[in-house]
């Protein structure tokens, strides 16, 4: 199997993580300074897979281009296909019929993030060479997710986001096809919510008898879709980071696994690992602790941040407590000023949530 090509999903609203999404692809959000988006393409090309296209959609796709390029970044060649609605993942696939062509396939959800990556995986798939590969993983809300039920390693049934579910076997979103998908795509009917399900088009191949192969990811798997699944997935990429100082420390503690980006500078500061501090930032009279990502330019003073999500451009400044579980937008500005009356001023976006303790 050699022309495997590679199939990225970045379209999606991002309903459940704005208002960081009013203005940005939740792709694009970055997981320990990088993209989420930036980890499923070199996922794929580190799997061989250097042929990709993305699907995008109108509102955010102009950003995404401009983001990744056309793939020599990452050693891939990259184009882009356009999704005009959110018809659902299997419309997705059927938009992308001019680039796939007749290729075997690797679909992959922008927003998903997998600890292992997925060479083990494509490879398997380039083996045994069945109609459909499908990743699982064992979950404690299988709800949100479609769920498979299994018969020994056979897959019987996939069901798209159960109210009562069968199994605790979610489907992972990485999915490998044969072009017989296609007939899938085009057999099915919407669902319940609109959409031409790809977990539906998996069922149509399982019911015609196809050979549709199931793998158990055992690594940690996260679907960024929302803000807790985001820090957490912040935390666990900020896990694996190695120590590497390469901006300017004065009279400050830097401890354990933490990476401070050239241009970067703390003064009078204390970070605490796992942490990343992007290019150029200005951390001074601050605590930065475990599992905080500050992005490029970003200013921390006279405050405490963790366990926090801060992207490129935003200040904070004289908070009287500890920030954290957090996620600030581009450019945001928190500050506690000295006067009086004590009273809370804000300019807040649509859809933003704030919590005073
Ligand atoms: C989609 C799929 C679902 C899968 C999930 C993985 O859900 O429909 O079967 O388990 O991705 O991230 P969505 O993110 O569209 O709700």
């Amino acid at each position: 199997m050699e022309n495997l090509k590679g199939l990225i999903l970045s379209g999606g609203e991002g309903t459940r993580l704005r208002p960081i999404t009013h203005t940005s692809a939740k792709q694009l959000v970055p997981v320990a300074n990088k993209p989420v988006l930036f980890y499923g393409i070199e996922a794929l090309v580190e799997a061989g897979v250097k042929e990709i296209g993305i699907v995008i959609a109108p509102e955010t796709g102009g950003e995404i281009a401009e983001a990744v390029g056309d793939g020599a970044d990452f050693g891939a060649s990259i184009s882009y296909i356009h999704q005009e609605a959110p018809l659902g993942l299997a419309h997705a696939v059927l938009t992308a019929e001019e680039f796939l062509q007749d290729a075997p396939f690797v679909m992959y959800l922008g927003d998903n993030l997998l600890r292992d990556g997925i060479t083990d995986l494509v490879n398997a798939f380039r083996s045994s060479e069945p109609d459909a590969l499908i990743l699982l993983t064992r979950v404690p809300d299988p709800g949100n997710y479609g769920v498979a039920e299994l018969d020994g390693d056979r897959v019987v049934r996939l069901i798209e986001k159960p109210k009562d579910p069968p199994t605790d076997l979610a489907l992972v979103g990485v999915y490998m096809f044969a072009p017989l998908i296609f007939e899938a795509a085009k057999a099915i009917k919407p669902s319940g919510r609109g959409e031409l399900e790809i977990t539906d088009a998996i069922q149509w191949l399982i019911d015609g008898g196809k050979r549709v192969e199931s793998h158990t990811v055992t690594g940690w798997w996260k679907d960024t879709g929302q803000l807790d699944d985001m820090l957490e997935a912040n935390r666990l990429v900020l896990e694996d980071i190695q120590r590497r100082i390469d901006g300017e420390l004065v009279d400050s503690k830097v401890e354990g696994r933490v990476v401070v980006e050239a241009g970067a500078r703390l003064e009078r500061s204390v970070v605490r690992g796992p942490a990343i501090i992007g290019a150029n930032a200005r951390v001074t009279d601050a605590y930065v602790g475990p599992y905080t990502s500050i992005d490029a330019g970003v200013s921390v003073s006279r405050a405490e941040v963790e366990h926090s999500i801060l992207l490129a451009g935003s200040s904070v400044s004289d908070l009287g407590s500890r920030m954290e579980a957090s996620l600030l937008g581009r450019n945001v500005k928190l500050s506690r000023g000295d006067g009086l009356p004590k009273t809370l001023r804000m300019i807040v976006g649509d859809n933003a949530e704030i919590k005073i303790p």
